[in-house]
């Protein structure tokens, strides 16, 4: 184990069935850093996050968060973990029949519950006026998820994981099936959550020149269950491995097509 790394992975293997999915996979990630997991479709990158909460246990090898073995952990035990680390899945998962309001108001009820306490409505109504203004979400939170376009759903779901006031996020697919507009918003949101709270986050994305590039400090890059780079995301634009070079000069292009320059 690294103490300076907030998230580690130490030689992880994890198979489903015969499929071999990671084959001993190691990075880490500081506290306040964001990583940047990348590669195709299908090599795991979702898997990854899952193992981080404790959804998924690997077969050998370990997982740490905040210093502790997460991979060996119960589950009593991991809930304490999921208060500190949220993931924010691909499809949002909004309490389709809950106002926006209350879908983030949902965690601080639940921190009430836990604790024992009495949730009083002007604080948390206040609460969730803060985050919404945070997030520029403007005057939504009466509003039903169905009556936003997805990048607006993705950013209630940001807001609702900061509620629980978390140290660290997990993003999955942030940009993913949203407009170029839309995922601008979402990575100005996760660099913004960095600098001006210090948070923690994994980003997974196929998407370079959208995401990666505004928002992680560091990348691992997943193939065939390996990682085939992790270093610092300047550095990747330098790899050798004929797949990260594609994947880079791929997203180059559709980056100097469709993005205005800033
Ligand atoms: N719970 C599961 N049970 C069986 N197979 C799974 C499970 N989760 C993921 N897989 C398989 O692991 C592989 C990697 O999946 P995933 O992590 O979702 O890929 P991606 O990189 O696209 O996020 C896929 O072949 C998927 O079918
Ligand atoms: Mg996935």
């Amino acid at each position: 184990m690294n103490p300076n790394y907030y998230i580690e992975f130490e030689d992880v293997y994890k198979s489903f069935g015969d499929k071999a999915v990671l084959r001993g996979v190691s990075f880490g990630i500081e506290r306040g850093q964001t990583l940047a997991v990348l590669g195709r479709s299908g090599t795991g990158k979702s898997v990854v996050l899952s193992h981080i909460i404790g959804l998924l246990k690997p077969d050998s090898g370990r997982v740490f968060v905040a210093g502790e073995e997460v991979s060996a952990l119960s589950e009593a035990a991991l809930m304490k973990v999921r208060r500190k680390v949220s993931l924010i899945f691909q499809s949002g998962a909004l309490f389709d029949s809950m106002t926006i309001g209350e879908n983030i108001a949902f965690p601080l009820y639940e921190r009430h519950l836990h604790q024992r306490t009495r949730p009083d409505d002007e604080t948390l109504e206040a609460k969730v006026r803060e985050i919404l203004a945070m997030l520029e979400l403007g005057e939504v939170a009466a509003l039903l998820p169905a009556e936003l376009a997805t990048g607006g759903k993705r950013r209630v779901a940001i807001a609702r994981a900061l509620a629980a006031e978390p140290e660290a996020l997990l993003y999955d697919e942030p940009t993913t099936m949203v407009d170029p507009l839309a995922a601008r918003v979402i990575c100005k949101l996760i660099r913004k959550l960095q600098s001006q709270f210090g948070m923690t986050s994994v980003v997974v994305t196929h998407d370079i020149a959208f995401c990666a590039r505004r928002v992680a400090d560091q990348v691992a890059f997943l193939n065939e269950g390996k990682v085939v780079f992790f270093g610092p995301m300047n550095e990747i634009y330098q790899v050798t491995d004929p797949l990260v070079q594609k994947f880079v000069q791929y997203d180059a292009v559709s980056f100097n097509t469709t993005m205005p320059k800033s």
